[in-house]
């Protein structure tokens, strides 16, 4: 079946609409998979430092990993929406080097917009962004790349006031142009109140149901990912189990030689062989 390319619009208009289904890929066999499930948005995280490049965090992620990373997905993909994650220092030291950065990850990483951590002290730039005509995801609540400031990895607007901060976080995204925010680690009523008080779609993850869609780290959802698994991750397979069975079986049948068989090897003419053994 043939489904059109999602646009930018197509995402604005799911607003109390179907839930969106966005799922990390960071490379060309997920784009694959992830695209052929019918997932509204690829997004290409910065979680790829953590699940596929082996870095203890994200913060040690740099733009070329994610144009890289970003370029494997497009190829993957014919209809989600790809949205490639700017990595921490790309977009916070000054505006125009975060313009020229969101820049290269269309340019050159082929994303169709770009996603960026923080709220109120975001607002600016990510308006300069969106001024430049690069479509931006927000991200507020949990921010992995400022996790330690944080306090870690922590539920955060558990408070009244620190309620209050995420909606006004909320808010100066919206104003600032973003199309759609992605709420991280928050209470559910706070996501779902949040969600009612701005005319963008949020996009939980650890946030309960009252968002217009979710989002979950492709690697944590198959379990690939063993090192660390949040509360809010539910885990759909643990495919680690079935390639570690497989890896084990293909050893074995090393080593006692019964791979590769005859249905995975190439034959030659008998006098073929025979001519060759007489040039000795
Ligand atoms: O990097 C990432 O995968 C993300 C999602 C968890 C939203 O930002």
């Amino acid at each position: 079946m043939h489904q059109k390319k999602l646009t930018i619009p197509d995402i604005r208009h799911r607003k109390n609409g179907t839930p969106i289904s966005v799922l990390t890929a960071y490379d060309y066999p997920w784009g694959r998979l992830v695209d052929a499930a019918g997932i509204d948005i690829a997004l290409v995280g910065d979680s790829l430092g953590m699940v596929v490049l082996g870095y203890p965090d994200t913060v040690s992620v740099t733009m070329e990993e994610m144009i890289h990373h970003s370029k494997a997905v497009v190829r993957g993909v014919e209809h989600a929406l790809v949205v490639t994650d700017m990595p921490f220092g790309s977009y916070n030291s000054s505006m125009p080097a975060a313009i020229n950065n969101a820049t290269r990850l269309l340019k050159e990483g082929r994303a169709d917009a770009v996603k960026v951590e923080g709220g109120v002290a975001m607002a600016e730039t990510v308006a300069a962004i969106v001024r430049a005509g690069i479509p931006v995801q927000g991200h507020i609540g949990l921010t992995p790349q400022t996790a330690t400031s944080l306090g870690g990895f922590k539920v955060q607007g558990k408070s009244a006031h620190a309620a209050q901060q995420l909606l006004d976080d909320a808010r100066a995204l919206e104003e600032a142009g973003c199309f759609s925010i992605v709420l991280e680690a928050i209470p559910a009523p706070l996501a779902e109140h949040i969600t009612k008080a701005i005319s963008i779609p949020t996009i939980g993850i650890g946030a309960g149901p009252g968002c217009d869609g979710q989002v979950l780290v492709i690697h944590d959802l198959v379990g690939l990912y063993d090192r660390f698994t949040p509360k809010f991750v539910k885990q759909y397979a643990r495919i680690n189990e079935q390639v570690a069975a497989a890896l084990a079986q293909y050893k074995t049948e090393v080593e006692s030689r019964a791979f590769p068989d005859e249905a995975h090897s190439f034959s030659m003419k008998a006098e073929e062989m025979d001519k060759l053994l007489q040039l000795y």
